[in-house]
């Protein structure tokens, strides 16, 4: 049975020439126009991405390698007795393309293992950081931290050939991923738990074991790796996986362009709204005097929050145009296990009043919830009740999809990443020449 770089370099050999043919053959094909409110719009739908991990659909949600949400939690091994598929069959989704047998997950588990001790001097850099240091600026000085282990950077300097840049790549993705569980983990204990970190244990998946080093029981393992597969990828071009690729195709290590990621992660319009539902859901309980509201109480606090020039917070999305999956999955799991608790009754409430009141205040071109409008309440009700944690556990599930890129980027040899920007007097420019055009065309 090949391992998961055997099988990976089969892959790529396969995929190279389809590249080069591109390339080669057809690069003058036009596959998109770009308009002045794209460019002005945060190149919103601009097509100038490339990536055959994940194909974000408005209407459909998110795929990974064609599979829909719904099918890889479906089709993925899972351990025995639980609910949510090992992360570790995730990545072999990434890398190779294909769901892997429960023989092929496990030899991806045991790659972990060995890659997974962290240098003391990380945790060092960890214990040395100021009280009240956001979680997300110490993981991505930790993660940073770790670079003067990079292969990638070692065998580049000693001169390496372009075609195998992926190797090192995939070595040091794969050491990455395996650490992340503990740095976030010993960040938990540091910050919020008086330094006291359960130590990891070796014979559990990534999911399980981050689960027994925070100290939560079953069915927080599910939990886990639910968290960590539906935050993986999203396609190129949202904020973190944009940031990982294109200080990855400076051909920056893994660790520099993941540190990045994280930094683009913490933003609060992108991974940081979990932490900011979590803060505004607080703020409806206070209010409520923590009972359950009624229909128009809640409806009257996400008027005033508009009112007051905010977002909601977990609605809305750059490219979805309907509820996102993610967001729905969250749900069955919480429908299944905290239906009667109170902080899945006000995001239920908010669910079924929110939308509505977006498309009234007509602003938000998607009223529907995302991600972030559910995540929070999981880990609220297992006990992390820390929300400023949470983005820290997005960005676990982000790296897995980031570093996945980055082996591909190098294995296809993606150049260096360089948009050509222009002025306002040149759009102004390019906007009276049209409009001469067109009264020119109109009149003859
Ligand atoms: C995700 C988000 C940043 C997408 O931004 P976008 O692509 O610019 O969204 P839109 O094109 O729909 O924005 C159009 C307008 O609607 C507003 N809008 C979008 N989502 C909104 C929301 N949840 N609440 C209130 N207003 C919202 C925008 O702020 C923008 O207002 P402006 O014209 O005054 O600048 C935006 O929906 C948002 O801020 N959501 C809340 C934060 C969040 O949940 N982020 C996590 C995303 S996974």
């Amino acid at each position: 049975m090949p391992n998961l770089k055997q099988k990976l370099r089969e892959k790529i050999d396969i995929w190279r020439p389809r590249v080069a043919r591109l390339i080669q053959e057809h690069s003058d094909v036009v596959v998109d126009q770009v308009t002045v409110g794209q460019i002005l719009g945060g190149m919103r739908g601009i097509k100038c991405l490339v990536t055959d991990i994940s194909y974000l659909d408005p209407m459909e949600g998110i795929r990974y390698r064609g599979f829909t949400l719904p099918e890889v939690f479906a089709k993925l091994p899972k351990p025995r007795g639980a609910e949510s598929p090992y992360v570790e069959g995730l990545i072999y989704l990434f890398l190779i393309g294909e769901i892997p047998t429960v023989e092929e997950v496990e030899d991806v588990i045991d790659e972990f293992h060995k890659r997974r001790i962290l240098p003391r001097y990380v945790y060092d850099v960890i214990d040395q950081f100021p009280c009240c240091s956001h979680p997300m600026t110490i993981f991505s000085a930790a993660v940073m931290t770790l670079q003067r282990e990079s292969f990638f950077a070692k065998k580049y300097a000693a001169g390496l050939n372009k075609t195998g840049f992926w190797d090192p790549t995939y070595e040091d993705a794969l050491n990455l991923i395996a650490k992340l569980p503990e740095i976030a983990t010993y960040i938990y204990a540091k910050l919020y738990r008086d330094g006291k970190r359960i130590q990891s244990n070796p014979g559990l998946d990534l999911g399980g074991n981050f689960a027994h080093m925070m100290g939560i029981p079953r069915p927080y393992d599910d939990v886990a790796r639910m968290h960590f597969i539906l935050h993986s990828d999203h396609e190129s071009g949202n904020v973190s996986a944009h940031t990982g690729h294109l200080v990855g195709s400076s051909l920056a290590d893994v660790y520099l362009s993941v540190s990045s990621m994280i930094n683009g992660l913490a933003g609060p319009l992108h991974g940081l709204a979990n932490q900011e539902v979590l803060r505004w859901l607080h703020e409806l309980m206070d209010r409520m005097d923590h009972k359950i509201p009624t229909e128009d109480e809640i409806k009257q606090y996400v008027w005033d929050t508009l009112n007051a020039g905010m977002v909601i917070p977990g609605y809305g999305h750059a490219v979805l145009r309907k509820t996102d999956p993610r967001f729905l999955l969250q749900r069955d799991f919480a429908m299944k296990h905290m239906a009667g608790d109170p902080i899945f009754q006000y995001v239920d409430l908010l669910y079924k009043v929110t939308p509505d009141i977006l498309m009234e205040h007509g602003k938000a071109k998607n009223p529907w919830p995302n991600v972030d409008a559910h995540s929070g309440a999981l880990q609220w009700y297992y006990g992390v009740r820390e929300y400023d944690f949470y983005t820290v556990l997005f960005g676990i599930g982000r790296a897995i999809g980031v570093c996945a890129n980055l082996i591909w980027d190098r294995a296809l040899m993606y150049p260096l990443e360089r948009p050509k920007s222009i002025t306002i007097d040149m759009m102004e420019e390019i906007v009276e020449k049209a409009k001469k055009k067109s009264s020119m065309e109109s009149v003859s």
